[in-house]
């Protein structure tokens, strides 16, 4: 017997059978008749979607239109009709809404009151930030925020703390769904994946979500990740810094702040709260995109990639990982199983240039790492996104940088060292000749911002 058991509005739900791939947005509407979550992009992008999820990981939002049914097993879910109570009573955030005439047509309103109600729980007060991923034609967003603002201080209701403290009671049995498996340690999945590699692995699903739902596809075989928690660790030694591959983007974000501000920033500005609560690095580096935002970043602080087949396991250098456009240097059955990089003085500079400041893909993703001595580049490591059909380190411009001097004039030299590493694309995010001069700007902005010059592109200029 294959079930998938979870709480949904406090209510225990056992599901026997169901297609691995049928995601809970529609089963939430179509089967369950809980139209209050609303299908607006059916991508992730909208946040009209958006629920509540808790585990012993604490309570997080995620897009439900992108999150498969068997992601859920042994987690609790709460949707817009759960967030007021069992009486009726309205949530604070609610209440807020209301009073500060924060819908019109009310399309956006339940995925903006779900993920107000979890930033209320989590005691969350960057609404900017909690609100970005849910958009919103009519309001506008201030008498939105104005409403989270003003909740911020009620205490928050027990029925929503309810969800982390009652364990959903699963047995080893309740694995999965029809035509998926969710190993629940590294061990069993290595065994998993060395005997069915043509299986799909799904980690947060924010990729395959969309393969599914917008390319149309239907894998045979899926294996779900989510339930491996010695995948999910991550290690901030004194020497090394190791992140297990299902580690989120929240996760991670929240650890590597400290450490290297830049790549936090990155990280910020990496899809949504949504997004970011359910993409994983190792879905960021598998995927083999040329745009994904983590390559590059890891790229530049040297980062090892340890993948993993069967019992037999491999380390190579991140870049030597994307070989080709869509090719990767990873076997069949063989899966990521952490990144590590070593622990060093912040020096690196990641910058993301798109055409929306918040949830974008971005047009150039340049990450800098350049260790400068007594005025001379000891040691450059300079990476890319946007400019190849891979994230791409730019090895003659570090040549170009290392043993001179750390000026404007290296810098200009160093002009002609780009175009021997870096062929771009015209695409709809930017032409190739943009890429280009941005790529060597992002050179003289990171120079400058090591000379103490502010390169705030946020403030326009007085
Ligand atoms: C709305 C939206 C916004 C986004 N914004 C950004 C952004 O700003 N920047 C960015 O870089 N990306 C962005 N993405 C893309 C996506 O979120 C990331 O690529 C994410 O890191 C994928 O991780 P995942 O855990 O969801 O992977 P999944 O979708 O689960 O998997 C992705 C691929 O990797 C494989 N895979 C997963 N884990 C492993 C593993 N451990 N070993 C081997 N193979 C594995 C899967 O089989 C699949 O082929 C966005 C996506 C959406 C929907
Ligand atoms: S429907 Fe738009 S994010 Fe899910
Ligand atoms: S109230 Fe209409 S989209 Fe927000």
């Amino acid at each position: 017997m294959r079930e998938i058991v979870f709480l949904l509005n406090g209510e225990r739900v056992e599901l026997n059978g169901v297609p691995a791939t049928r995601t809970l947005l529609d089963w939430l509407r179509e089967d369950r008749g809980l139209t209050g979550t609303k299908e607006g992009c059916n991508e992730g992008d909208c946040g009209a979607c958006t629920v509540m999820v808790s585990d012993g990981n604490g309570t997080r939002t995620l897009n439900s239109c992108i999150l498969f049914l068997p992601q859920l097993h042994g987690k609790a879910v709460r949707t817009v009709e759960g967030v007021s109570g069992p009486d009726g009573s309205l949530h604070p955030v609610q209440k807020a809404m209301i009073r500060h005439h924060g819908s019109q047509c009310g399309f956006c309103t339940p995925g903006f009151v779900v993920s107000m109600a979890c930033a209320h729980k989590n005691g969350k007060r960057d609404f900017d930030v909690q609100l970005a991923g849910n958009l919103c034609r009519c309001t506008g967003y201030a008498p939105i925020v104005r409403a989270a603002e003003d909740a911020a201080s009620e205490p928050v209701p027990n029925w929503i703390t309810e969800d982390c403290a009652l364990p959903v009671a699963v047995t080893r049995s309740a694995n999965g769904a029809a035509s998926g498996l969710a190993p629940e340690s590294a061990d069993e999945l290595a065994a998993l994946y060395a005997s069915h590699p043509d299986a799909v692995l799904v980690a947060g699903a924010t990729d395959v979500g969309l393969t599914v739902t917008k390319a149309l596809k239907e894998p045979e075989r899926f294996l779900f990740l989510g339930g491996i928690q010695d995948l999910k660790a991550i290690d901030a030694g004194p020497k090394t810094v190791r992140i297990g591959a299902m580690a989120t983007f929240s996760e991670v974000g929240d650890m590597i702040g400290d450490m290297h501000p830049d790549l936090g920033e990155l990280i910020r500005r990496f899809g949504s709260v949504q997004v970011r609560n359910a993409a994983t690095i190792g879905g960021n580096i598998a995927n083999g995109s040329p745009v994904g935002d983590s390559p590059p970043a890891l790229i530049a602080l040297g980062t090892t990639l340890h993948l993993r087949r069967g019992n037999d396991r491999r380390d190579l250098p991140l870049e030597d990982f994307f070989l080709d456009y869509g090719v990767q240097d990873r076997a069949p059955g063989e899966f990521v199983e952490a990144v590590s990089f070593p622990r060093q003085a912040d020096r690196l500079k990641c910058y993301k240039l798109s055409k929306r400041f918040d949830q974008d893909i971005s047009a150039v993703c340049g990450c800098f790492n350049i260790r400068v001595q007594g005025g001379t580049v000891e040691e450059a490591r300079i990476a890319f996104g946007g400019m190849a059909g891979i994230p791409k380190r730019a090895r003659h411009v570090e040549d170009a940088l290392s043993g001179k001097e750390w000026s404007e004039a290296t810098i200009r030299a160093a002009r002609d060292a780009w175009e021997k590493d870096f062929t771009p694309l015209t695409d709809l995010r930017a032409s190739a000749a943009y890429r280009l001069e941005a790529a060597r700007n992002l050179l003289t902005r990171a120079f400058l911002e090591d000379q103490g010059t502010e390169t705030n592109v946020l403030e326009a200029a007085p």
